[in-house]
């Protein structure tokens, strides 16, 4: 080889190693390796296999120039009929197949003609051969292999050709196709060890999430149907080429830290008490304390009685009137518990008659271990006075602070750079535009377009969600009109509302997440703001 020609290959090897340690779409990469190999061997085909978890050889790239056939990387994908090839055939090595045995001992093969030889079964492309009238004559096999020296698959080349006919590989063919192979393998290698370690953290954060469903009983399923309708506004953002996004595209790195955020944005209800999270209704602590509520009334029946027989004891006294006043008292009390219970139910608004009419009820004594008490504790009437949901003001407190502490404990992960942001995005699900939100009271300003997405799927998810402490989900058409006002109250991003409409995001969601029951006509012009 002349040292022109020397230097022109080490030149094109530096040129592959880059283009391949540049591609990070593994089937496109497997693509160019082939390419490239075919290029620099001038092969007319070619066939990239890649190691399966079972021992076999699959076929991932096939290429035939001179038939016009290609399958696999951005061609069509590889037909089903093309059968892995077996590295062991009833536990015995599988020895009739060159890359099979390529693959078992790591050794490169060449083979100058395939019907002259006599070591291994060629069955398969004589069979092609007659199928599309094709010569299979010389094949080059190299193994491609890892950082550990395990074996990642196998580079086959056929038919080396040379002024229209087919030639064998020479020495210094092979030796550069090793060198390609070697470049490609630690391509390869690497974007394999990214992959793994992505889907792995994938599929921790999924864990993190589904351990939450399990901790949080009554909201379950809220963690896993945000981040679903985070990206479904991510990809809309991308996808819109005439509305308020036209100029703005999430890129690959920005769309996983918004997925890893979304996942993740309610981490902190780790450390949230249970009885909190799933408190369903207004006096329920550890347990419900409707039924000691009750029993204190009981004792109030009981106190009323004994006065009432006490009094008729007195000789003077009127039987018939005392009767008619016990019954009345005990009637009250009945109608009283009733009210109660029906408090204890969290609701969406309570009136202040009827938390005047609480407060009129803890009025009243009881006698217990001989002293005069309240029939309701300060904390029973204060929670039995929440006026909306479940949780007092001290248990929405607690609550919040899941959100500074999903910041808090999120931001001890030493992450890579392109995910640094999933801590700050995941801590303002609560933020409004206008400040009113928490832990921060971030405005707008303050809030890039992550944040403003993962709260608005963390609202349009609680609002239609089926399973929440105090109340059914909403109707579709309810859940638009409270966000339309949460717009106008500039709480909620107002180009993300009008995507989720335009782009129907509204009802692909529902489709698939919320109770049919719940999907009612909308009339979309009557959201727009
Ligand atoms: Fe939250
Ligand atoms: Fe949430």
């Amino acid at each position: 080889m002349s040292d022109n020609t020397s230097h022109d290959n080490l030149q094109k090897l530096i040129n592959i190693g880059r283009s391949l340690s540049r591609e990070k779409n593994i089937n496109i990469l497997l693509e160019k390796i082939l390419i490239e190999a075919r290029e620099i061997s001038h092969s007319d085909g070619g066939t990239l296999y890649l190691m399966t978890d079972d021992n076999r050889l699959s076929f991932e790239i096939m290429h035939n120039e001179s038939k016009n056939i290609f399958f696999g990387g951005s061609s069509a994908p590889v037909p089903d009929s093309f059968y892995p090839v077996k590295l062991y055939v009833d536990g015995v090595p599988n020895d009739h197949s060159v890359s099979a045995v390529c693959a078992l001992k790591g050794k490169t093969i060449h083979i100058e003609d395939a019907y002259a030889d006599k070591n291994y079964d060629f069955s398969g492309a004589k069979g092609f051969d007659q199928k599309h009238g094709y010569h299979s004559k010389s094949f080059l096999n190299v193994p491609l292999k890892n950082h550990k020296d395990e074996i990642l698959g196998v580079l086959q080349l056929l038919n080396a050709t040379e002024n229209d006919k087919i030639i064998s590989y020479s020495k210094e063919i092979i030796s550069l196709v090793e060198a390609l192979t070697s470049q490609a393998s630690i391509a390869l290698t690497n974007q394999m060890l990214i992959e793994e370690q992505k889907a792995l953290f994938k599929s921790f954060i999924q864990l993190v999430s589904e351990a939450l469903e399990h901790k949080d009983e009554v909201t379950g399923g809220h963690c896993t149907r945000v981040p679903v309708l985070t990206m479904m506004f991510a990809d809309a953002i991308n996808e819109d080429a005439t509305g308020a996004y036209k100029k703005f595209k999430f890129t690959d790195d920005q769309m996983e830290e918004l997925y890893v955020a979304g996942w993740l944005h309610d981490f902190g209800k780790v450390a949230t008490p249970e009885h909190i999270m799933n408190k369903s209704t207004k006096l329920e602590c550890l347990f419900d304390k409707i039924n000691l509520l009750i029993m204190k009334f009981e004792i109030l029946k009981r106190d009323k009685k004994i006065e009432f027989y006490k009094n008729c004891l007195n000789q003077e006294s009127n039987e018939k009137e005392l009767r008619k006043k016990i019954d009345n008292d005990i009637n009250q009390i009945d109608n009283d518990v009733e009210f109660l219970k029906n408090c204890n139910i969290g609701g969406e608004f309570m009136s202040d008659e009827m938390k005047e009419r609480v407060d009129k009820i803890a009025d009243q004594l009881i006698s217990v271990e001989n002293k005069q008490i309240n029939i309701l504790s300060n904390n029973e009437k204060e929670n039995l006075k929440i006026s909306r949901g479940t949780l007092s003001d001290k248990d929405f407190f607690i609550m919040k602070e899941h959100v500074s502490l999903s910041y808090e404990l999120l931001n001890k992960l030493p992450y890579p750079k392109h995910l640094k942001n999933v801590p700050f995005y995941a801590g303002c699900h609560h933020e409004k535009i206008d400040g009113s939100g928490y832990p921060n009271g971030y405005k707008g300003d303050k809030l890039p377009l992550q944040a403003r997405v993962i709260a608005l799927a963390d609202v349009f998810e609680g609002l239609t969600a089926p399973d929440r402490p105090y109340k059914k989900g909403y109707s579709l058409s309810k859940a638009m009109e409270i966000l339309k006002f949460m717009v106008q109250d500039n709480e909620i991003d107002k180009d993300l509302f009008e995507l989720f409409i335009n782009k129907k995001l509204y009802l692909k969601y529902a489709k698939d997440y919320v109770d049919s029951s719940q999907i009612d006509e909308i009339d979309e012009k009557k959201y727009l703001i």
